[in-house]
């Protein structure tokens, strides 16, 4: 990355010195106090577009300086050093981050540019950091609709790039005053090149979901809803996702992150009648009070009602253990006519999550069944492998229980199987992944497993 990087590094000042006298040329138009005069060419920028320029990094400025502790930026000080201090503030965070914030230096392997997404206005490739961690690096989407509206209107391709960078800017400090488990974490970031150095996941496929386990999907809607609960009081107050959908999403090891931060936001709605304060959806619309010149909890209600057209009607009903259904049915009610605010529905899924986890809900199963089947114990299987619907695993049946009960149960229902074994092996929730087999399935000694096999299959106690 060495000389380029460089060249890229000296390219990037210069573009980015130039804006800022074009910014303070523009600020001279206004009537505010002459720094310095412009050159002919810059003075040819349209000003539609310094005065997007100036939009821009208006929004930015008040996320800078939320605490009375920072040292300010003021807003009045434009020198050709602003965005230059702005982006090392950004980068190097505050002293809240654990651990060295990252550089560029410590990026190898820039060569295999391997794309992990992109969107509009950003796109997101694999690096590999010196010590052989992995992450995503964010940049600006030369190809994106952003730069090419802008390019198509102006065509000043720096200063566009310039343009769609604040939105990256922008991103970058709402990812660290909205620090959270489920929000992408922040590595460190790199000046030159105008890149975040994120976290790495894998983008969010709905597709996959859908077949996966309902454990898997109930725990993506729990974090979602930890996230807004976050969210409806963060240090930025409350703030709403206005473009909520399942791609702004990635998973890092099973947990759901929110990485698209750049449309964000944290002003209340401000009302004068209830009318003003209408929530409008395709399928419905919600009316949310007006109290004392705003609207009640719009951000916080318009979150819920996206987590729930988005990602609860999709995730959460389907293939629920039949003994949660009531549970799962009133979360999905009162999400979808947005009765219950964020807390409420945080503790309704709190309360899924431990019944869930208790087994309570499997106190009515018979208990007989498990005496139809020998316990082995320090007995493997392999072999013996079936399919079945929702399987962890996509060459045999792997499924997760609350106990051998429930696995005798599952394995009952099951024409195929006629052992199942548990290796102490466990699903984020903490029940035992079990793993079921047919009547082929081979026993091996194996220290780390039991093995439970169905006695009506053998004519007499297996022997290994
Ligand atoms: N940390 C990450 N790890 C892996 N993939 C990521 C990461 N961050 C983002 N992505 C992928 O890159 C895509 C583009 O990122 P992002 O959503 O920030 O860009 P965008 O231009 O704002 O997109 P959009 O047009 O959807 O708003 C995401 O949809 C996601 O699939
Ligand atoms: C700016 O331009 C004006 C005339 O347009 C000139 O009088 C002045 O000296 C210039 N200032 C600087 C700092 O170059
Ligand atoms: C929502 O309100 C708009 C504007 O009043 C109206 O046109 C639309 O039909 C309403 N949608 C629903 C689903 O009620
Ligand atoms: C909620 O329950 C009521 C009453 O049973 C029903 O009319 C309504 O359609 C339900 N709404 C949703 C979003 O499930
Ligand atoms: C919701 O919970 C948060 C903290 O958990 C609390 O600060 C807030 O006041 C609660 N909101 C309501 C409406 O109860
Ligand atoms: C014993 O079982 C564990 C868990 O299934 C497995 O990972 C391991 O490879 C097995 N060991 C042997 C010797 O088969």
């Amino acid at each position: 990355m060495g000389n380029s990087l460089r060249a890229a590094a000296l390219l990037a000042f210069v573009v980015l010195s130039i804006l800022v006298s074009l910014l303070i040329s523009s600020v001279q138009q206004f009537g505010a106090r002459v720094v310095s005069n412009v050159t002919r060419s810059e003075q040819q920028l349209p000003e539609a577009l310094i005065s997007q320029l100036i939009e821009r990094r208006k929004e930015i400025v008040p996320l800078l300086f939320l605490n009375e502790d920072e040292d300010h930026f003021s807003d009045q000080s434009l020198d050709s050093t602003w965005d230059y201090r702005v982006w090392d503030k950004i980068a190097r965070g505050s002293s809240r981050a654990p651990g060295a914030e990252l550089g560029c230096d410590s990026l190898v392997d820039m060569q295999a540019l391997e794309v992990l997404g992109s969107g509009y206005t950003k796109l997101v490739v694999k690096a590999n950091l010196a010590g052989g961690l992995a992450v995503a690096l964010k940049l600006v989407n030369e190809q994106g609709i952003d730069m090419g509206k802008c390019v198509e209107e102006f065509n000043e391709p720096e200063a566009c790039r310039q343009l769609v960078a604040y939105k990256l800017k922008k991103e970058m400090v709402l990812l660290k005053r909205l620090q959270h488990p489920n929000v992408i974490g922040v590595r460190g970031a790199e000046g030159g090149r105008l890149a975040v150095i994120l976290e790495q996941g894998t983008p969010l496929q709905m597709i996959q979901l859908l077949q996966s386990p309902w454990e898997d999907r109930f725990r993506v809607c729990l974090d979602l809803v930890h996230l807004l609960h976050f969210l409806s009081s963060s240090p930025l107050g409350s703030v709403a996702l206005l473009d909520f959908q399942p791609r702004q999403f990635v998973m890092v090891s099973g947990t759901l992150k929110l990485t698209d931060l750049d449309d964000v936001s944290a002003e209340p709605t401000q009302c004068q009648t209830n009318a003003d304060c209408t929530l409008f959806f395709p399928q419905r619309n919600f009316s949310i009070p007006c109290v004392r010149g705003l609207c009640e909890g719009l951000n916080q209600k318009r979150n819920m009602y996206n987590a729930y057209r988005y990602f609860f009607t999709y995730l959460l009903p389907h293939q629920a253990p039949p003994t949660l259904t009531h549970l799962v049915d009133h979360i999905m009610n009162s999400t979808g006519e947005l009765k219950s605010d964020i807390n409420e529905t945080l503790q309704a899924f709190e309360e899924l999550l431990a019944q869930y986890q208790s087994g309570a809900h499997l106190d009515n199963l018979p208990a007989f069944e498990l005496s139809d089947y020998w316990l082995l114990q320090h007995v493997g299987a392999s072999g013996g492998q079936y399919r079945c619907w929702l399987s962890y695993s996509a060459q045999g049946c792997v499924l997760s229980v609350h106990s051998p009960r429930e696995a005798a149960h599952i394995c009952n229902s099951h024409s195929q199987c006629s052992s199942f074994s548990l290796t102490g092996q466990r699903t984020w929730s903490g029940r035992l992944l079990a793993f079921f087999r047919s009547s082929s399935a081979q026993l091996i000694p194996n220290g780390t497993s039991d093995v439970y096999v169905k006695k009506n299959t053998v004519s007499d106690t297996p022997s290994l």
